[in-house]
């Protein structure tokens, strides 16, 4: 096969966040070469006639699909596929669709409402009707992800202090910003991959947050994940034990990713994450079809778990793409 990676076009002096789809690419294109295919490898140009003569000049089998935002904006990644769609080009993970439903993390609740999937209480601006004087929120980006914006103070309490929060980071990053319900309890991030056309549900991981001081919000906040030199990302760890450990939690994990895979038409690859409350009650915080691919991530360790290689997970992702078509 020849397999061409289309990747988020990303500026040199990118921050991390961004880099972080170059380091996927790398240890993307060298499975593929380990496998004995040729790769080749080119920025994403949201420009039809440019990705035509792209595909023109190089002929894939497959468009192996790490465009996870355009323009700096997530919620553009969708039209990578729509284009590759409409040019007839077979490529990789989730569909446009998807991809855009979920982009949208209060759009992607309401539908996890409405067909039972279990979500946190949500209210969005600019009534903000609901929001309770004695809970706890926590503020979130409703579009987009990498933790943008969260650190101790996106966790609030109260009507005021959600309103000034949001004001706060909408000044700072733009967007539209919303408040979630806090759930104090225990994170789970668990992956999936698709083989043969079904959910493939992976080995579910525990986030953990070590010596964290008892005053601090138990988040995995923008330090944890990009900042190298932050006591947040040394101190939090994931354990794959669950299975072992608690399998009935681990069960009802692992079939609520199912679910949610199912309702949100995925294929490919995703990740969903997950909070408990005190009595273990999970609630889904958002599902992410553009799920990181890079080595150190979730998705990769948890293949790892599962007795599987980096390479085997993108030959397998590969084999998914062409047969959706
Ligand atoms: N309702 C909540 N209650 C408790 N913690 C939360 C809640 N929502 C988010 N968090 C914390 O913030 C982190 C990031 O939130 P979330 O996964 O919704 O955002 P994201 O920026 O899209 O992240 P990702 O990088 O996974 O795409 C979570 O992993 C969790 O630690
Ligand atoms: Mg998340």
């Amino acid at each position: 096969m020849k397999i061409l990676i289309l990747h988020t076009y990303v500026p040199p002096d990118a921050p991390s966040e961004d880099q972080d789809t170059m380091w996927s690419e790398a240890a993307v294109r060298e499975a593929i070469k380990q496998r004995g295919h040729e790769v080749v490898s080119a920025p994403f140009v949201p420009e039809l006639s440019e990705l035509k003569a792209l595909l023109d000049e190089h002929r894939p089998t497959v468009v192996f699909n790490l465009v996870e935002s355009v323009n700096g904006l997530c919620e553009l990644a969708p039209i990578a596929p729509v284009m590759l769609e409409k040019l007839g080009m077979p490529y990789t993970g989730n569909h446009a669709g998807t991809l855009s439903v979920t982009s949208d993390k209060t759009l992607s609740k309401e539908i996890m409402r409405k067909c039972g999937l279990p979500t946190a209480d949500w209210i969005v601006p600019p009534d903000w009707h609901g929001l309770d004087e004695g809970r706890k929120y926590i503020v979130k980006h409703a579009t987009e992800d990498c933790s943008l914006g969260l650190d101790d103070g996106a966790v609030v309490i109260g009507a005021k202090a959600v309103r000034e929060r949001a004001e706060l980071s909408k000044t700072l990053y733009g967007g539209r910003w919303f408040a979630e319900l806090y759930i104090e309890g225990r994170e789970f991030n668990v992956s999936c991959i698709e083989k043969d056309g079904k959910p493939m549900v992976l080995p579910v991981p525990e986030m953990h947050f070590y010596n964290w001081p008892a005053d601090r919000p138990r988040i995995v906040g923008y330090a944890a994940k990009w900042d190298e030199l932050s006591f947040d990302l040394d101190n939090t760890d994931r354990t794959f034990d669950a299975e072992e450990k608690e399998p009935e939690l681990a069960k009802k994990l692992k079939d609520l990713v199912a679910a949610t895979w199912t309702q949100f038409g995925m294929h490919g690859f995703g990740r969903v994450d997950f909070r408990l409350d005190a009595e273990g009650n999970p609630f889904i915080l958002e599902v992410n079809p553009n799920a990181c691919l890079e080595p150190n991530c979730n998705l990769a360790a948890a293949v790892n778990a599962a007795g599987l290689s980096y390479s085997d997970l993108i030959m397998q992702v590969i084999d998914e793409g062409l047969k959706c078509w």
